[in-house]
């Protein structure tokens, strides 16, 4: 393993980058390559069929360019449904993100639990097997939230968040039958920890939200143990597969944090 294998990062949009940060954290000299599917973003309103059809291809792509160490997929909706295919494909090591509904449950006091992901991920058998497995005391409401993917991503391309627009999501949880009974929030979405704060200013004050992000970091780190990594980190790469106006302005923003290129598949 060379020490300059990249660790890959795999989402539709910018909310890998809510795994990215807890990774560097922990590994801070580690070669990032972040890679946003913009030419299929958004995956939330996707079929499974169109999801599986194009997630593993894209990453076989990706593999061979950028030869990395590591694949992180950043993104709840093609881990819950595409994890093992891509594994059954990729001779590379893959971590994937699912919903963090084992650390909701090991807190919630109220034992109800929302689950805010997007519409594709909070349908999928996996929640139900992860529900079944670590909440089975527990009242997991579920709400499905596109809204909340575009305003990540346009909070990342300059637009301020609108707390109303934030509240009116959040809603489709606390406003469900039980629903003023969550205390819990699992980010089953990696964009949505990219609003965290705008979500806590208008949650009902003692909510507390989990997502999946420490734990994929620890997990990297422990896949990773005992490799060599460079001395000084290298500049991170921005990959898109469709560079367009929003992707431009994301970029620049994205300049500001260390990815000095964008370039685009
Ligand atoms: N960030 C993705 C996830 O974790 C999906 C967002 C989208 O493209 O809808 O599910």
């Amino acid at each position: 393993m060379h020490d300059t294998a990249p660790i890959l990062f795999f989402d539709s949009g910018v909310g890998g980058l809510s795994v990215v940060a807890p990774t560097v954290a922990l590994l801070p000299t580690a070669g990032i390559v972040y890679v946003a599917d913009s030419a299929g973003f958004p995956y939330g309103t996707k079929s499974e069929g169109e999801i599986a059809a194009r997630v593993p291809a894209l990453l076989g792509r990706l593999a061979e360019r950028y030869r990395p160490r590591l694949i992180v997929i950043a993104c709840n909706t093609a881990s819950t449904i595409a994890l093992g295919a891509v594994r059954a494909a990729l001779d590379v090591p893959i971590v994937g993100t699912v919903p963090a509904i084992k650390p909701a449950a090991a807190i919630s006091r109220t034992r109800t639990i929302g689950v805010l992901g997007t519409a594709a991920t909070v349908r999928q058998p996996y929640v139900d097997d992860l529900v079944a497995r670590f909440a089975a005391d527990c009242t997991v409401l579920r709400y499905g939230s596109a809204a909340l993917v575009e305003i990540a991503e346009a909070a990342l391309a300059g637009e301020a968040p609108s707390p109303d627009a934030v509240a009116t999501e959040l809603a489709g949880l606390f406003g469900q039958p039980g629903g003023v009974r969550i205390d819990t929030i699992v980010n089953a979405c990696t964009h949505f920890p990219l609003l965290e704060g705008d979500m806590t200013a208008v949650a009902p004050p003692g909510v507390a939200f989990v997502d999946g992000g420490p734990g994929i970091a620890r997990r990297v780190a422990a896949l990773t143990h005992g490799q060599a990594w460079p001395a000084v980190a290298p500049p991170a790469r921005l990959v898109l597969t469709r560079l367009g106006e929003r992707e431009r302005a994301i970029a620049a923003t994205l300049a500001d944090r260390g990815f000095a290129s964008a370039e685009t598949l």
